[in-house]
């Protein structure tokens, strides 16, 4: 399995509290890593590929201000700011913008932050920190935000001796995958996974060689493909108890699933029955950027199924697209109620976001007649090489430049 974006991302920010190099192998090179790429070298870092290795040295890096215009480019910078006030003692950013599936505030970060002691000072589009007065003690997210837990973190690493308790954050894979690149770089870290992180702050960081997490986003798309499709995936490299969630919905679709160590085989004979309802939540719920990929599913499905988006307000934007294959969708408000056809039909479509455009080549791919899916760079941001992938599981796919 490609190693996971929302691993890669904080990772490279994690990054900048080293001065020294860290060496990230199996790098997918998503777009989205390509720009959180240029921001590290906007800071003064550098980086550079060698085959699937992606080597990132902070020594030089010595800015601790992120342009709006890059900022704009990837709402993912603002897990930069942490670690800049980790290692900078301060940090100038922008406000990362809302996105293509909802406002995505930053308050819990900034909550957070000024909770630990760093002065904050937003005026004219920037976020100003000083963190020279940063302190350690309990923290509470009023959220378990992956974000903001991921920046409260990389806050908390370095600097004079303290001890930070940051009490319901996220409990990801991701936050554990940064947990353990941090320790391995000297940090002391524990608890990720759990509800309650504790860190104690250290002087330096030294350079690593850090194999980030399997994707399991990338990977439940995979297993729900083939769930609409029919057919047999093995997905290796990802463990089974962090798409849990999923499994237990495709096993309510009928499909088999066959669990060994960290392969994952997905069997369906394409004809899946409808799983009922499902809701999106924090992790270890049903995981928001599946939401998408399994409204395709229900679109197939023998019965009707419900699926609730919590998270984020304009999540079912896709939908309209799907609409126009002969999908039977109703939303109201964050519920989507979906009765499953027989088959959907062959359109021209518009991808709108990552896991909204992915949503719309999994129903292309069971769809009567060709789909084109346009604005397909969306789903660059999260995929590598999708087409080459599904083509070489049997699909009927290419990419038309
Ligand atoms: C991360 O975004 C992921 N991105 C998202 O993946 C994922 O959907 C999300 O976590 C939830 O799992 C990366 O890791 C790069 P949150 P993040 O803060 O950290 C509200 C994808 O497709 N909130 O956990 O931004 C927010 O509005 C992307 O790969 C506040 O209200 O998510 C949302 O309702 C999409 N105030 C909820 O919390 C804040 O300060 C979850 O957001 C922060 C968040």
């Amino acid at each position: 399995m490609d190693k996971a974006k929302n691993a890669m991302l904080p990772l490279l920010a994690g990054s900048i509290l080293c001065e020294g190099k860290c060496v990230f192998s199996n790098n997918p090179n998503y777009t989205d890593i390509r720009n959180m790429c240029e921001i590290l070298r906007s800071l003064g870092a550098e980086v550079s590929n060698d085959n699937d290795k992606l080597i990132v040295d902070n020594t030089n890096t010595h800015k601790y201000y992120i342009s709006p215009e890059l900022a704009k480019v990837i709402r993912s910078s603002i897990f930069a700011l942490g670690a800049l006030l980790g290692r900078f003692g301060k940090a100038r950013v922008s406000y990362p913008g809302g996105c293509d599936i909802g406002l995505r505030p930053i308050d819990l970060h900034l909550k957070g932050l000024r909770d630990l002691g760093v002065n904050i000072v937003e005026a004219h589009g920037l976020i100003n920190c000083d963190a020279s007065k940063i302190h350690g003690g309990n923290v509470c997210l009023d959220y378990p935000s992956v974000g903001a837990t991921e920046n409260l973190i990389m806050a908390s690493v370095l600097g004079k001796k303290r001890r930070t308790i940051i009490h319901n954050v996220a409990k990801e894979p991701e936050i554990v995958d940064l947990q353990n690149f941090i320790n391995s770089m000297g940090g002391k870290i524990k608890g990720a996974g759990t509800s309650i992180v504790t860190i104690d702050s250290v002087e330096k960081l030294h350079g690593v060689d850090y194999v980030p997490l399997a994707d399991r986003i990338v990977a439940g798309t995979y297993m729900i493909a083939v769930a609409m499709t029919g057919g047999e995936v093995e997905i290796i490299g990802c463990e089974a108890s962090v798409v849990q969630s999923l499994i237990d919905k495709l096993v309510k679709s009928s499909c088999k699933l066959d669990i060994k160590n960290d392969k994952i085989i997905v069997k369906s004979n394409g004809c899946p029955k409808s799983f009922g309802f499902v809701e999106t939540m924090p992790y270890p719920g049903f995981p928001t950027d599946l939401q998408a990929q399994i409204l395709s599913l229900a679109t197939i499905c023998k019965g009707n199924s419900v699926i609730r988006e919590n998270l984020f307000e304009a999540r079912f934007r896709f939908v309209p697209e799907l609409i126009k294959m002969g999908a039977n969708v109703v939303v109201r408000d964050r519920t989507a109620f979906v009765s499953g056809v027989k088959t959907l039909q062959g359109a021209s479509v518009y991808a709108g976001d990552l896991r909204g455009g992915v949503a719309l080549v999994l129903a292309g791919l069971v769809a009567n007649g060709y789909t084109t899916v346009n604005d397909i760079w969306h789903i660059d941001r999260g995929y590598k090489d999708i087409e080459k992938v599904l083509a070489n599981l049997g699909a009927d796919i290419t990419r038309i430049e």
